[in-house]
């Protein structure tokens, strides 16, 4: 006898198989795997690195906050030494055949602030996967933290690269490459290479009475 509805209990199994396959997956590849209370997940994936192979590294760690609801969401680390940390309530929108990614290189960092929507197939990586080298021979591309404010919107289709910053409240509009740092709270970023476009701007998820204002 179902204690609840039906339709809830399949729902609440899905996510259940869900966080089950992800921890699955966490253990295969050594990541350390937090994920906090309320999360919804559909379709995500922990990988081991772009190729596939099956190598763990030493201490890769990947945080999910509260109540984040992620579909479609894929997490890879390339590197010992690497975290990726999502804040509480955030809302990935990633399709099936446009998943949105997080690539962590060595002794790297994506932090992502509380309450962020982020649309399908964007990428936020901390490495370009391979060396660029000066005549020496030096390194000259480093890996380099990623950080993401609060309460930012990225539209779909976008490449953020290493060492990029983004603002609380802002905006990154679609098919955007992003390779700098944005300071400036309340932007819209866009373009190929991202900049600002508009100021003063905020936004939200759901605004009572939307399908009418737009219209209007
Ligand atoms: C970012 C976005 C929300 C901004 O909308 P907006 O506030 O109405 O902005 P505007 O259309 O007035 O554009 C402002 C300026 O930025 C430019 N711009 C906006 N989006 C751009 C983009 N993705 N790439 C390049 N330039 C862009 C505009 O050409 C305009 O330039 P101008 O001032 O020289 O004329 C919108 O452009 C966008 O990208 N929407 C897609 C969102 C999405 O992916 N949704 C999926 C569901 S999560």
């Amino acid at each position: 006898m179902f204690l609840i509805h039906p339709r809830r209990y399949i729902r609440e199994f899905k996510n259940w198989r869900e966080i089950y396959n992800l921890k699955r997956q966490a253990k295969k590849y050594g990541v350390q795997l937090q994920i906090g209370s309320g999360v919804r997940l559909v379709g995500c994936t922990i990988r081991e690195n772009l190729e596939n192979r099956i190598t763990s590294y030493i201490n890769t760690t990947l945080i999910i906050g509260d109540y984040c609801f992620l579909k479609y969401a894929s997490f890879s680390f390339c590197g010992d030494n690497s975290t990726i940390h999502l804040g509480e309530d955030i809302h990935i929108n990633g399709g099936e055949k446009g998943r949105t990614s997080f690539l962590a290189g060595a002794n790297s960092s994506i932090v992502v602030g509380n309450d962020c929507l982020f649309s399908s197939n964007i990428r936020f990586w901390t490495t370009d996967f391979h060396p660029v080298l000066d005549m020496d021979g030096n390194v000259v591309n480093r890996n380099k933290d990623v950080h993401i404010g609060e309460h930012v919107w990225v539209g779909m289709n976008v490449f953020i690269s290493k060492g990029v910053t983004i603002a609380k409240n802002s905006i990154v509009g679609a098919f955007s490459v992003v390779t700098k740092s944005f300071n400036e709270e309340n932007v819209v970023i866009a373009g190929n290479p991202a900049m600002v476009r508009k100021n003063g701007i905020t936004w939200e998820e759901h605004v009572e009475g939307w399908d009418q204002l737009i219209q209007s």
